[in-house]
């Protein structure tokens, strides 16, 4: 059984259209597929890249609860994920998919992470702490602001003269890697959240040599395999 996927987005979407070029490259042998794109703000990006493949793309003003619950009712929606969504998820929604939601964000969590931590800022809060490492986290959605249980994590060093820009180019680039892979292995049941602990949860492999791979294929098959 596919697994039907709501991703809420309330900006660009790359992190959705990772997912979907995912899903493309996978082909027949994916277990989930976008069935619904939700944002908050009309004139979102992520809202188009859905029309474009023909995706019900659904505009929730103000990510109103009741709207939201009955976009992701009507189509059947058995996972959630947020890419880039700036609103707290009504605890109704994050009570009912417990477990079934997972989000992206461009840090190594519990680190920079929080509310009015997102974009920019995260990136800022990282080069002004002097960080020497950061990353991308995908965790597991509970009512707590970036505050779920972690799924997967990937490390991305800090350069003397990175800017807020260059850091986030970076790490959006593990992203785009990093969730299409958690939120499959979410689906065919390789990852999964148990009385609040994550069984299943990826890690990087020991030998951290190839972990800060600068080459998009050696990054990806080093992602690839934490997930193998
Ligand atoms: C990403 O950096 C993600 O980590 C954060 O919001 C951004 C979304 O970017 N939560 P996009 O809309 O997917 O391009």
């Amino acid at each position: 059984m596919t697994a039907r996927l709501a991703v809420l987005a309330s900006g660009g979407g790359s992190n959705l259209q990772a997912i979907l070029d995912h899903h493309d490259s996978a082909g027949a042998r994916r277990p989930s597929e976008v069935a619904l794109v939700a944002s908050d703000r009309r004139a979102a990006g992520a809202l188009d890249r859905a029309r474009e493949r023909g995706i019900a793309a659904v505009h929730v003003p103000g990510g109103d609860a009741e709207a939201m619950e009955s976009a992701l009712r009507e189509h059947g929606v058995d996972i959630v994920v947020l890419a880039g969504y700036l609103r707290m998820v009504p605890s109704a929604i994050t009570r009912r998919f417990e477990g079934r939601m997972l989000n992206i964000h461009p840090a190594l969590l519990p680190a920079f992470g929080g509310p009015g931590m997102y974009g920019r800022r995260v990136h800022e809060a990282v080069l002004a702490a002097g960080a020497r490492v950061t990353g991308a986290t995908v965790h597991f959605v509970d009512d707590r602001y970036d505050g779920g249980a972690i799924a997967a994590q990937w490390p991305v060093a800090v350069s003397p003269d990175d800017t807020p820009e260059s850091l986030a180019a970076r790490v959006l680039r593990v992203e785009h890697l990093l969730l299409p892979r958690s939120v499959d292995a979410l689906a065919a049941g390789r990852l999964r959240l148990e009385h609040g602990r994550v069984v299943g949860a990826a890690s990087p492999p020991p030998d951290a040599a190839f972990v800060l791979a600068s080459d998009a294929a050696a990054l990806a098959t080093s992602i690839d395999r934490m997930f193998t």
